[in-house]
């Protein structure tokens, strides 16, 4: 078997896994929740799942990849045969229920990176994108032809993935990461500065992002408990775990590692990243909001929506620099989502290579065959049907079950001691004995809940 390869610098390793953290969802998802949920109270829900939940997973996913030196199916089967096959579940999940249409997002936004050139969406953008773009069809299941412009984008999605992985990690993923990220938080930050400068911003985000409205979390009510749900449900997604997408990463660290302070630090930034771009978000929407004389409340919405609606109509507000501001929008979008769909890329190559002994070169050039032509049925008029079919299972059950394996796995077939001491003898941060009963008994308890209310809203 050849050399495992390594990440040539810790720094690059970070922004690898930050980069598969910092995705569409953090841009279009994140603010809308805590819009909906309590606004700044938001924070609450959000900080405790983060805490019980996505930090110590985070730290169980380094710990496993760093140990077994494998990506899930390999480095579960190191622990008990047995598991093997929920180890392949995981990454066969990511890779069919999330790269396929995550890529043809992708493919939406660069061909939205171009139309931005000239606002070519006019005036209704909602029709635009629904009836001119997409061309939806009436069902899911009437595919009713690819969408050309759609498919062209997510090609070069695929090849952009293929080119990336196809290369070891440290010249290929960490390299294109070290060059993504740095510019990925410029271009932010330049909208997020942008958008406070705008006509209405402040009032719209101190209103409707910040200010706290307590009784919408009270866990004692239905309404409430629902928000934290969804905290949790939302800390899993955006932190990509559940998937071994960490554990692939993680197996690629050198000997000597801090595995605490790596995953606290990629923990804390993606979700700090999530509440800074919360500020362009809600910035640009109360400019819209306050130059069309709408109310708030109509203008704002969550995903595709957000970013394919209600964005380039805030653009054609604008008073000047509307090609150059559309631009960097789905360019930042593109970046994000591409750092992400390179992770999802990885560890499905990454678990066959482990697994098979695989050449690396060959394995990602078939996957990457294999997912474009999967991402075809998304290209079609039906792909935003079967989008949201996907989206919905994937989120809601899929992530969240492989966290429970996960728990049970460290927890209880390996012992959480043993992961613990690991942790201590690579080195770093030193864990304290509440991570194992974490892991053991309140991460998963959390998590059957959290399935467990997905389930009962799904049938009330
Ligand atoms: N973490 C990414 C986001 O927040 O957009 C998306 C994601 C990537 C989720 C990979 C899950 C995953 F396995
Ligand atoms: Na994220």
């Amino acid at each position: 078997m050849s050399q495992r390869s390594l990440w040539g610098s810790k720094v690059g390793f970070l922004l690898a896994a930050i980069g598969s953290a910092v995705g569409l969802g953090n841009i279009w998802r994140f603010g809308y929740m805590a819009y909906e949920n309590g606004g700044g109270a938001f924070l609450v829900p959000y900080v405790v799942a983060l805490l019980l939940a996505g930090i110590p997973l985070m730290i169980l996913e380094y710990t496993l990849g760093h140990r077994e030196k494998a990506a899930p199916p390999l480095a579960f089967a190191r622990i008990d045969r047995r598991w093997e096959t929920i180890g392949w579940w995981m990454p066969t999940i990511a890779f069919f229920g999330i790269n396929l249409f995550y890529a043809a997002v992708i493919g939406w936004c660069m061909n939205y990176f171009c139309f931005s050139v000239n606002q070519a969406w006019g005036a209704d953008t909602g029709d635009f994108f629904m009836n001119t773009f997409l061309q939806v069809s009436d069902s899911p299941f009437e595919l009713g032809g690819i969408r050309w412009p759609i498919l062209a984008g997510t090609v070069l999605t695929w090849v952009i993935s293929w080119a990336i992985c196809f290369r070891e990690v440290n010249h290929g993923i960490e390299k294109a990461s070290m060059i993504f990220m740095p510019l990925l938080v410029v271009l932010t930050l330049v909208l997020i500065g942008w958008a406070l400068r705008l006509e209405g911003a402040w009032p719209a985000i101190k209103e409707h992002y910040l200010t706290a409205r307590w009784d919408k979390i009270n866990p004692f009510t239905a309404s409430g408990s629902k928000v934290w749900v969804e905290a949790f449900g939302q800390i899993f997604f955006t932190l990509s775990l559940g998937f071994g997408i960490m554990i692939a990463y993680a197996s690629y660290l050198p000997k000597k590692t801090d595995i605490v302070g790596n995953a606290l630090i990629t923990s804390v930034l993606n979700c700090l990243y999530s509440f800074l771009t919360g500020f362009a978000v809600f910035g640009t929407i109360g400019f819209m909001a306050a130059s069309k004389g709408v109310p708030f409340a109509e203008a704002i919405t969550s995903g595709p929506g957000l970013a394919f609606v209600v964005y380039p109509e805030a653009i054609n507000q604008l008073p000047t620099g509307q090609t150059i501001f559309g631009m960097l929008f789905f360019l930042v979008l593109i970046m994000a989502g591409l750092s992400s769909a390179i992770s999802l890329v990885e560890a499905f190559c990454c678990s066959l290579i482990d697994k098979f002994d695989f050449d690396r070169k060959k394995t990602v050039t078939w996957v990457c065959v294999l997912g474009c032509l999967g991402s075809v049925v998304f290209t079609t008029r039906a792909g935003l049907w079967i989008l949201d079919i996907v989206d919905h299972f994937v989120n809601n059950y899929g992530l969240v079950t492989g966290g429970i394996f996960e728990c049970l796995l460290v927890g209880w077939v390996l012992k959480a001691a043993i992961a613990r001491k690991h942790v201590d003898q690579a080195g770093g941060v030193k864990l304290n004995k509440g991570w194992e009963i974490l892991v053991k008994f309140v991460t998963p308890a959390i998590l059957i809940l959290v399935i467990g209310f997905a389930l009962y809203s799904e049938f009330s």
